[in-house]
């Protein structure tokens, strides 16, 4: 029998306490061994949850978790950097193996998580900490281990993608989707993690470590949000073909690596646009493997419990088999590769100009895309307020981000336009 002891009975503490309970056959029959949850510490253990826990399991003390001799396994759900560190690097110092879903420690401190298992020689388990019920750690660790991956491209923050469906597909306004969200269990305790981007660049950094072996980077992510997303732009981009995400994507171009979130035009027809609300989706490039994509929830108590439970029985049957280690810990650096600066990335771009309705405009604007290598690929002028500012769509090929910004600033400046410019990247084929 493997003992566990959870730290935290939130959505996700909740979601694997029932799944360990209610699914302890299925698990047994399985592993050919019982998984018994022993104790679930959380500061409040008088709230309904929905499940019957068994008497003597619940405790507000964290230390019957990390100090009971009997636990094997400590599933830290608490989230937050403290004390969630402090009580994860304690049960490692007791000899404890570690299951984790919390991304932003893993991506900002988590190279003293993994260098104090390796020490010890306890496993940490983190295939929650990512894309929630999707088993993208495992693919990256174990099922693409033969393969040098080109690119990663994801959808996993289940929050903002929820709420750029409902604006793609509704007429809801970003805060009252940002409320729905929230009210459905999708968000974080603090939602700007969510429609900033950063829970995004969280998960990203750890996929990037995973691919291209660098060290957890969260700092170098290039990090853009939602919240400044207008409808409009979504119903150009519909217009030409694509999709808005949020998207996070690392990827190797001239021997570095990139790492930046942010909204992402990406052609309608794309599987991975496709996927909409709250779910997540993970598109993996490998130079062996070829296209591949992962899809399922990304959020939510059950599903990102099944991911730490699925931890749990790995490590459960590396206990039995004395196979601690077999996936050894993302540890060892082996890419001395530097993260590309965002300037220095190329990409095909959407502008939307607010541009003053008259003669010459036009040319104003393409010249001086013109003069910074900016080629266009297609325009949309909508409306004819003669006199008044009006959108001006325009679609780039490739271009150098540097020149973008450079461009955008000179255009900017011209008196004929009269608001900031918008400029959205855009992945898929070059248009010809
Ligand atoms: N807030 C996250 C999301 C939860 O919306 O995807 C899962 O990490």
């Amino acid at each position: 029998m493997i003992n566990v002891g959870i730290l935290g009975f939130g959505t996700v503490g909740s979601g694997t306490a029932k799944i360990l309970l209610e699914n302890r056959d299925i698990l047994e029959e399985r592993l050919g061994f019982k998984i018994n949850l022993k104790r679930i510490a959380d500061l409040d253990i008088k709230r309904d949850r929905g499940i019957k826990i068994p008497k003597g399991v619940l405790t507000t003390d964290a230390n019957l978790v990390l100090n009971d001799p009997d636990i094997h396994i400590v599933v830290e759900l608490m989230g937050g950097i403290r004390p969630a560190k402090d009580f994860i690097l304690k049960a490692i110092m007791n000899g404890k193996h570690v299951v984790t879903a919390n991304k932003a420690l893993l991506a900002t401190e988590g190279t003293d998580i993994f260098d104090a298992a390796a020490r010890v020689g306890v496993e940490v388990g983190f295939e929650a900490a990512v894309a929630g019920a999707i088993p993208i750690i495992k693919v990256m660790r174990e099922s693409l281990v033969a393969n040098r991956i080109k690119a990663v491209y994801g959808i996993i923050n289940g929050t903002c993608n929820y709420i750029l469906t409902k604006m793609t597909y509704e007429d809801v306004e970003f805060a009252d989707a940002l409320k729905e969200a929230q009210k459905l269990g999708y968000a974080e305790a603090d939602p700007t993690l969510d429609i900033e981007g950063i829970d995004s660049a969280h998960k990203l950094t750890i996929l990037a470590t995973l691919a291209y072996g660098i060290p957890l980077s969260f700092n170098q992510v290039h990090v853009e949000g939602i919240s400044r997303i207008s409808s409009l732009d979504i119903a150009f981009a519909s217009e030409l073909g694509y999709k808005l995400k949020l998207l996070a994507i690392t990827k190797e171009s001239d021997g570095k690596i990139e790492l930046r979130v942010h909204p992402t035009m990406l052609p309608k027809d794309y599987l991975i646009a496709k996927v909409d609300g709250p779910f997540n989706a993970v598109y993996v490039d490998g130079d062996a493997a070829g296209s591949t994509l992962y899809y399922g929830r990304g959020a939510g108590s059950v599903p990102t419990g099944s991911a730490v439970v699925g931890d749990i029985a790995d490590i459960a049957r590396n206990i039995r088999m004395n196979a601690v280690g077999r996936v050894p810990i993302p540890t060892k650096i082996s890419s001395g590769a530097g993260i590309k600066k965002i300037d220095d990335i190329v990409s095909m771009y959407y502008f939307r100009f607010s541009a003053l309705d008259k003669p010459g405009v036009l040319s104003k604007i393409s010249g001086i895309l013109g003069n910074y290598n900016i080629s266009i690929a297609s325009v949309i002028q909508k409306g004819r307020k003669v006199g008044e500012a009006v959108p001006l769509v325009v679609l780039s090929h490739e271009a150098k981000e540097k020149d973008v910004r450079k461009a955008i600033v000179e255009i900017d400046r011209l008196p004929v336009v009269m608001d900031k410019t918008v400029f959205i990247r855009v992945e898929g084929r070059q248009e010809s």
